[in-house]
């Protein structure tokens, strides 16, 4: 299930990308229907939506990595939280996710994005940025390395991977975790396994900053975060590396 709006040009739609780890299964069909209410819910403590932190992710890739005017894709964009934020400019917008039904959302909340349910139709050598948020932990860990060695080729070269986990030594997102319908079983990343998988599956230039500090009632402190990049105690982490030249 591929749209056909992409507007890459030939020249830069090359040999499709092999799909030796096209997930077999579509967990995330069970969950697509009651995604934004789980969410939602596990979020509580912190008082703010699914919506405040999509546009908190998307803060930080506009700051870290400055999207440019090269095709995005949001690699496991699940039910589009962040893939509708990233498509309302006029950059080339593409999301992938192996669950068919998040899709189905995904391309109402996102209607001039290019989605892809599979992996064999997601364009290669084309993209500026492929971005990952909170995908990584639902991923098998000895599949995760290969998972970012089949992103790189999908990249232009000194395209950008930025990817958003769960901080797993923050003991406030742990609980959330483990409360998380959708996220029964996973085993979260630390900031140094990221950062080892993003070399290892070929980045270079990988570096990374704890994000998410303050919950909505010490908004005030916000403004403070960047200077807590270092500390480990975000709720978030972010990792990014580029595609060597
Ligand atoms: C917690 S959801 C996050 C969805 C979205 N990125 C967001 O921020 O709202 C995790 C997503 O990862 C997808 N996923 C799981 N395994 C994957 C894989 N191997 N490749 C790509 N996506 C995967 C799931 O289908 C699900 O939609």
């Amino acid at each position: 299930m591929s749209q056909s709006r992409s507007r890459l040009g030939d020249d830069r739609m090359m040999a499709p990308v092999s799909a030796s780890i096209e997930p077999d299964n579509a967990e995330f069909d069970a969950h697509a229907g009651r995604y934004r209410e789980m969410h939602a819910a596990v979020l509580g403590a912190s008082g703010e939506s699914p919506e405040y932190f999509a546009q908190y992710k998307l803060s930080v890739l506009r700051d870290i990595v400055e999207l440019d005017d090269r095709p995005v894709l949001d690699y496991g964009c699940g039910i589009g939280n962040l893939t509708r934020l990233l498509a309302t400019g006029e950059v080339e917008v593409h999301g992938y996710d192996p669950s068919a039904k998040s899709i189905l959302t995904a391309r109402s909340l996102a209607p001039t994005a290019t989605f892809h349910d599979r992996l064999d139709t997601v364009p290669t050598g084309a993209f500026g940025t492929v971005v990952l948020a909170n995908v990584l932990h639902h991923v098998e860990p000895a599949e995760r390395e290969q998972v970012i060695r089949e992103i790189v080729p999908m990249l232009a070269p000194g395209g950008r991977v930025m990817v958003f986990e769960h901080n797993r030594w923050n003991p406030l997102t742990v609980r959330a975790v483990r409360r998380c319908e959708f996220d029964e079983g996973v085993s979260l990343l630390s900031e140094p396994d990221l950062n080892r998988l993003l070399s290892a599956g070929g980045l270079t230039a990988v570096r990374s900053r704890f994000i998410v500090f303050f919950p909505k009632a010490l908004r005030f402190l916000r403004r403070l975060e960047p200077r807590l990049a270092r500390v480990p105690l975000g709720a978030q982490v972010c990792v990014w590396g580029v595609k060597p030249s």
